[in-house]
């Protein structure tokens, strides 16, 4: 079950890069570092599910939660997913954004695990590239504010204080990176 969700995911992402399948790889292990952390006893298969399929997309104008909230209830029962989990994948996928309100355990889950890995090293390539390829911005100025946004977005949102605790020191790098950057950029 999870080899096929899996499959899945990494086939509709392509060569998706800020947002492909190790991002699903890394939302999924945070999440379950989380979990451990905070000691919370969650299902499995609606995290591994959720976590896999969250930011799916296709041709549609609609947000990608939206999105790939819609393509896991397609997906999940054609392969025989227990049907009474799928609506709660669908509620996970659908909060995972910053402005996100999760409730259930694994949607708070996703949801602080998908923001943590916008922050960091790990975020500020992911945001570069998001930066460039999602928002169309053009010049490293216009990724600074991105940055800025992101920063501040994900961490003042995060439900969990180990999400917190774990993401001191990535903001840290995230503030010095950002400084460096505006001074440099100065400079030319
Ligand atoms: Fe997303
Ligand atoms: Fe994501």
């Amino acid at each position: 079950m999870k080899q096929k969700i899996e499959n899945f995911a990494e086939e509709k992402l392509g060569n998706e890069v800020a947002a492909g399948i190790d991002h699903l790889r890394r939302d999924f292990k945070i999440a379950k570092k989380l979990a451990e952390l905070e000691n919370i006893d969650y299902d499995e298969e609606i995290l591994h599910a959720a976590c896999f399929l969250h930011d799916l997309f296709d041709e549609s104008e609609e947000e990608h939660n939206i999105v790939a909230a819609r393509i896991a209830g397609e997906f999940l029962p054609s392969i025989d997913f227990p049907s009474e989990k799928i609506e709660q994948v669908q509620e996970a996928i659908k909060e995972h954004l910053p402005s996100g309100k999760p409730k259930s355990k694994e949607a708070i889950l996703l949801h602080d695990a998908d923001l943590i890995d916008f922050l960091g090293a790990t975020g500020i390539v992911r945001l570069s590239i998001g930066a460039w390829d999602w928002m169309e911005k053009s010049s490293l100025k216009e990724f600074i504010s991105v940055f800025e946004k992101f920063r501040k977005d994900c961490y003042e949102n995060l439900v969990l204080d180990k999400s917190k605790e774990l993401s001191e020191k990535k903001i840290k790098f995230m503030d010095l990176a950002i400084k460096e950057l505006n001074e440099e950029l100065g400079e030319i």
